[in-house]
């Protein structure tokens, strides 16, 4: 698919707001952290369908990383990601410098409070945090219409969703599946981390969920559930969590209800690997 016109590229908040006031609406906007796989594309293919104008943003946003991970090896391939979204249609990057968005004496932060805390948050507890804070100064700067975001991470998109509603951010969020390998692997930016021996058992991961889905399917209890889908997953991946959440608040649920997630995070070595599937109405 060829672009009709040519991607225009901004890196400070006052070209991103110039570039943006000339764009055509609705207008959706996929923020990123670069490093662009097919699930990143979807989004903007998801955004392209709905709207007149896309707007992508590539930003390492270092306050969602905790001390000691994986910020400064995070992969950044800034050219690539250029030229992935002028083919997939995207009219403006906004790809600032860490400095545009926090500027020496920035102090603001968005806490969601509990649900920021739970699963990803009480690993990695200042997470959500950043999270809430970066989508929402980018929002500010680029008020689009539609946000997306993939259903990869999934309490990323209820955390996101909470902080639209709570502070009325003039948005609707819009929830893209998630997109896989043929084997079932989601993809994920942090793949590439993985050893071949890793990656090779990495779809032990989506194939746990499923099972664990089946069984509350089938009337066990959560407790049930996860104990007998627990072997499904390989012995070189270590189990953070296996879990059903309602889809709105991510509270624990004892049986299943809709909407809900079920959700599992693992590490195969250093990499943590998420996954989820969308339990619907
Ligand atoms: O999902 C991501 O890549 C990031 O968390 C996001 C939403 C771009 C905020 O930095």
């Amino acid at each position: 698919m060829t672009p009709a016109t040519a991607m225009a590229v901004a890196a400070t908040v006052e070209q991103a707001r110039a570039a943006v006031g000339v764009l055509p609406r609705p207008l959706g906007f996929v923020p990123t952290m670069g490093a662009l796989h097919p699930g990143h594309l979807a989004l903007v293919a998801a955004a392209r369908a709905e709207c007149a104008s896309v707007v992508a943003s590539v930003f390492v946003n270092p306050a969602q990383f905790g001390p000691g991970e994986d910020f400064e090896r995070y992969p950044r391939d800034y050219a690539g990601d250029r030229a992935k979204l002028e083919h997939a249609g995207a009219s403006l990057l906004f790809a600032p410098e860490s400095g545009a968005i926090y500027p020496p004496g920035y102090s603001t932060v968005i806490d969601v409070g509990p649900m920021g805390a739970r699963y990803e948050g009480a690993v990695r507890p200042t997470h959500f945090r950043g999270v809430a804070t970066v989508v929402s100064k980018l929002l500010n700067v680029v008020r689009p219409d539609v946000l997306y975001v993939g259903q990869k991470d999934a309490q990323q998109t209820a955390v996101l969703r909470k902080m639209v509603r709570d502070l009325d951010v003039p948005v609707r969020v819009q929830i893209v599946p998630t997109v896989r390998e043929d084997d079932g692997v989601a993809l994920s930016s942090r793949n590439v981390y993985l050893t071949a021996e890793q990656r090779a058992a990495a779809p032990t991961l989506h194939a746990m969920l499923r099972a664990f889905l089946g069984r509350l399917r089938e009337g066990a209890s959560g407790e049930a559930a996860a104990r007998e889908a627990r072997p499904v997953l390989s012995p070189l991946a270590q189990l953070d969590y296996l879990d059903l959440v309602d889809a709105d608040t991510f509270e624990p649920l004892a049986a299943l209800r809709s909407p809900a997630f079920a959700i599992a995070a693992v590490r195969f070595g250093n990499t943590r690997l998420l996954d989820n599937i969308w339990v619907a109405r």
